[in-house]
């Protein structure tokens, strides 16, 4: 088992470029069974989640060529399978955008129950209520989920909550479908924008996404025969931002777009901090103490959950008392124990936790519990006193290239080692 030992108290010092969007990738690749041919997909993150969906997508008869670690071209000609393994599916979450695309190409898939991060409840029914209305019959058993159709048909679909995964689902699978389909609620998110731009690519004909209503006009087939470059991840972007006020240092963030970090940057300056947006760079830095603050997560543009941990952090050292309500997930605090091995004095109680400001963090070992939450202990440890270990990394490589890589730039002084 491998663990991260961070030697605290190094202020963030220099520059640091994002990678692609991990939440767009694991979208965009499955996408590409929408496909009959070849495209080739750019700035793909290197994380392990990528690295299992294209195993995967190899499985079901995809030619997969890598020309670097961030540059696939991906031939979807020959897909021959349509079953995917519980023990596969279950190792991440996006493996339900497998259902989508299958069934919007071969109008069949049995996908395995899809895994993650622990977050608590993670219903799928808006997803089954989208491929139910463009025409299929779902059937859950025996942890899996199989989607059959004749045919699929352009259909009116209202979400009942706003959803990042059902709103792409309904978009993978009725691609292809016959008719107009009009997805009413639907989410925002930058990389809900980025998987209809690489479906529009590839030769689909959507409208609409980054609105909360999007418009699908059934194409016959997508020819492919094209380069796209993924978005860069808003989610790691706001991880570093954080980091540099949390350690009271001054960074520069390359290859960002401001406009997705626009709740992030007003919350950064909310509590304190500061930052400067040059095209597509940004410089955040410290120069006064950072003071509480109330935060509730939200679907984009409002603040995103998946910064919750890591701006607990920042709260949890700041002056004063400062509330997070968590209104996406039931379970995302489990970090909040964590930090309090480390000194930190925050009470949760279901869906809110109250950080009562202290001075100093200081060094535990501590378990990353879901992907965020080990990006947020990574902060802790970079700004406690002594030496902090992380254990559990695999949730932490599942969505941030090179973290320790990147922090170590920075001036942080991480190391990852062998038990
Ligand atoms: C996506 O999860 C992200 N994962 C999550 O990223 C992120 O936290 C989440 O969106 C919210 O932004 C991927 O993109 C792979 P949802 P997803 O469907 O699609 C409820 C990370 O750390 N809901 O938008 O699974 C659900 O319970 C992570 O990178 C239903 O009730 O989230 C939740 O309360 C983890 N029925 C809310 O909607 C449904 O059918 C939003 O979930 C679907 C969702």
């Amino acid at each position: 088992m491998e663990k991260l030992i961070i030697t605290g108290k190094t202020p963030l010092k220099g520059e640091v470029t994002i990678s692609g969007a991990k939440n767009a990738a694991v979208a965009i690749i499955p996408a590409t069974l929408l496909i009959n041919g070849t495209c080739t997909i750019e700035n793909l993150p290197n994380i392990s989640d990528v690295k299992l969906y294209c195993d995967i997508l190899k499985e079901l008869g995809a030619k997969i060529t890598w020309h670097s670690e961030h540059e696939v071209t991906i031939n979807t000609t020959n897909i021959n399978a349509h079953n995917i393994p519980l023990d596969t599916t279950r190792k991440f979450r996006a493996s339900y955008y497998l259902l989508g695309a299958l069934l919007g190409r071969c109008k069949y898939a049995q996908v395995g129950s899809p895994g993650g991060c622990n977050l608590g409840a993670r219903p799928i029914d808006q997803h089954i209520k989208s491929f139910e209305a463009l025409g299929a019959s779902v059937d859950v058993s025996n942890g899996n989920i199989t989607a059959t159709a004749k045919k699929l048909k352009g259909t009116s679909i209202y979400m009942d909550v706003v959803s990042v995964g059902a709103t792409i689902n309904a978009m993978l699978a009725s691609v292809l479908a016959e008719g107009t389909t009009v997805i009413d609620n639907a989410a925002k998110e930058p990389h809900i924008v980025d998987v209809a731009n690489f479906l529009n690519t590839m030769g689909a004909d959507i409208r609409g996404a980054g609105t909360d209503i999007i418009k699908v006009n059934g194409v016959k087939e997508l020819k492919g025969n094209a380069t796209y470059s993924v978005v860069p991840d808003q989610i790691e972007a706001g991880t570093f931002m954080i980091a540099a006020i949390a350690s009271k240092g001054d960074i520069i963030v390359k290859n960002c777009i401001t406009k997705h970090l626009e709740s992030i940057i007003a919350k950064i300056i909310e509590v304190g901090g500061n930052v400067d947006a040059n095209g597509d760079h940004l410089r955040v830095w410290y120069d006064k103490k950072t003071h509480k603050a109330t935060i509730k997560t939200l679907p984009y543009p409002g603040f995103p959950t998946d910064l919750q941990p890591q701006m607990g952090v920042l709260l949890s050292i700041s002056e004063g008392t400062s509330i997070i309500n968590e209104s996406i997930w039931d379970s995302r605090f489990q970090y909040t124990a964590e930090l309090n091995k480390m000194g930190a004095h925050i009470t949760s109680q279901g869906k809110t936790a109250v950080f009562e400001g202290v001075k100093n963090l200081t060094a535990a070992p501590v378990y990353a519990t879901d992907l965020r939450a080990g990006a947020a202990l990574i902060i802790a440890g970079i700004i406690a006193n002594g030496k902090t270990e992380i254990y559990h990394l695999n949730h932490i490589d599942r969505g941030y290239e090179n973290i320790e890589e990147k922090f170590r730039k920075l001036g942080a002084k991480i190391e990852r080692v062998e038990e």
